[in-house]
C-alpha cells in the first residue's frame, strides 16, 4: 500500500460501514496499529527516500493518520447516539407515567339481591338477626314443630356431624334463637343466610343455596299483614306491575300456612316459556307462626301472634334476571358474573 490518499479513502469508507465499536477497534488496529498498522508500514523505507520525498510522504501520512482517526472518532459518536435513541424508543421508563387502570370486581350478584332485601325490609322497621350454619337438631327441627319420627322431616334432609347436629336445612331455626335473644315482642326481623340439603345439583336446586326468612311476631298481626309486607317487598325489587298471590300449603311451623307466587316478569302473568305457562313464580313459603312455634321461642303466644316466610335468595336472583341455570351463581364464570 503505496499510495496514502487511497489507503485513507478505503479507511474512511470501512469506517462509515462499521456497525459496532468491535468493528471500529479492529479498523483501527488495521490502519493506525503501532507495529503491524497500515500507516505504520507506509513509514517502513523512509530512511531510504530522499530528503524531499521523506518529507512528503510523512506529512501525506500524518494527514492520513489525523483523517483516519477523526473518522473514528465521528463514527463513535453516531454509533452512540443511535444506541441510544433506540432505547428511548424500546426501554424508556418514565415513572411519572400513569399506569393502566386496576381491573375493579364488584359485589357478586347474589349478595346485591340480598343487600336489595335487606334494604327494603329494613325500611320497613325489620332488623338482620344472623344465626349459625352448624346447628342443632332442636332448632333445625324440633323447635319448629318437626319432632322426631316427624314425616316433614324428609324434606329438609341435611348433612350430619353426629344425631344432634347438622348443616341447617333452613333458615327458620333463627326465628327461634330471635325470639329468645330479644325475648319482647314487638319483634320483626329477617335472618339472610346459607342453607343446604341433601340434593344433587341441577339446573333448579343445588345442596347448599341462601334463604332470607322473615319473622314477625306483634299483636294482632293477620294474613293481610303479611301479604301487604311481601307485596311492598316484591314491588321494590321488581317492579310496581308485579303481582303476588299465596296459595294454601302445609309447614309445621305455620298454621295456616301458603305457597308464594310472584306473576311473571316476561309475560306479565299470561303464561310464556319461562315461567312453564303458569304466569306463575314460585319464590317460597309463609304462614301464620304456629303457637307452639312462639311458645318454644319463649313467647305467650295467647298474648302474641305472628307471621313468617322463607325465600330462596338464588330464586329471587333467577327472577330478577332471567337466569335459568342456578348452578351459574356458584361458577367462577366473569362472562356470567360481570353481567351484574
Ligand atoms: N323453611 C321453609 C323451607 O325451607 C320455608 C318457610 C316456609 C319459611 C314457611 C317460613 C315459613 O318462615 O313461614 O322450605
Amino acid at each position: 500500500m503505496s499510495d496514502p490518499s487511497e489507503m485513507t479513502s478505503q479507511a474512511l469508507a470501512a469506517i462509515g460501514q462499521a456497525q459496532s465499536n468491535t468493528e471500529l477497534e479492529r479498523i483501527e488496529l488495521e490502519y493506525l496499529g503501532r507495529k503491524s498498522g497500515k500507516v505504520s508500514a507506509m513509514l517502513s523505507n523512509i530512511g531510504r527516500l530522499a530528503p524531499a520525498e521523506k518529507a512528503a510522504l510523512g506529512k501525506a501520512a500524518n494527514e492520513a493518520k489525523r483523517a483516519i482517526e477523526g473518522a473514528l472518532v465521528a463514527r463513535r459518536a453516531e454509533l452512540e447516539q443511535a444506541r441510544l435513541a433506540d432505547l428511548a424508543e424500546t426501554e424508556a421508563v418514565d415513572i411519572t407515567f400513569p399506569g393502566p387502570p386496576l381491573d375493579r370486581g364488584h359485589v357478586h350478584v347474589l349478595t346485591q339481591v340480598r343487600r336489595q332485601i335487606e334494604t327494603v325490609l329494613e325500611s320497613l322497621g325489620y332488623q338482620v338477626e344472623l344465626g349459625p350454619e352448624v346447628e342443632t337438631e332442636w332448632y333445625n327441627f324440633e323447635a319448629l314443630n318437626l319432632t322426631a319420627g316427624h314425616p316433614a322431616r324428609e324434606s329438609w334432609d341435611s348433612f350430619y356431624f353426629s344425631p344432634e347436629l347438622l348443616l341447617r336445612a333452613h333458615t327458620s331455626p333463627v326465628q327461634i334463637r330471635a325470639m329468645q335473644r330479644l325475648k319482647e315482642p314487638p319483634i320483626y326481623i329477617i335472618t339472610p343466610g346459607r342453607v343446604y340439603r341433601r340434593d344433587p345439583a341441577e339446573a333448579t336446586r343445588l345442596p347448599y343455596f341462601s334463604q332470607v326468612e322473615g319473622l314477625a311476631v306483634d299483636k294482632g298481626l293477620t294474613v293481610g299483614d303479611m301479604k301487604g309486607t311481601l307485596l311492598y317487598m316484591i314491588q321494590s325489587l321488581y317492579g310496581r306491575e308485579r303481582k303476588v298471590r299465596v296459595r294454601p300449603s302445609y309447614f309445621p311451623f305455620t298454621e295456616p300456612s301458603f305457597e308464594f307466587d310472584v306473576s311473571c316478569g316476561i309475560c306479565g302473568g299470561i303464561g310464556c316459556k319461562s315461567c312453564r305457562h303458569k304466569g306463575w313464580l314460585e319464590v317460597g313459603g309463609c304462614g301464620m307462626v304456629h303457637p307452639q312455634v312462639l311458645r318454644n321461642g319463649g313467647i305467650d303466644p295467647t298474648r302474641w301472634n305472628g307471621y313468617a316466610w322463607g325465600f330462596g335468595i338464588e330464586r329471587m336472583a333467577m327472577l330478577k334476571h332471567d337466569v335459568d341455570d342456578i348452578r351459574l351463581f356458584y361458577e367462577p364464570d366473569l362472562r356470567f358474573i360481570e353481567q351484574f
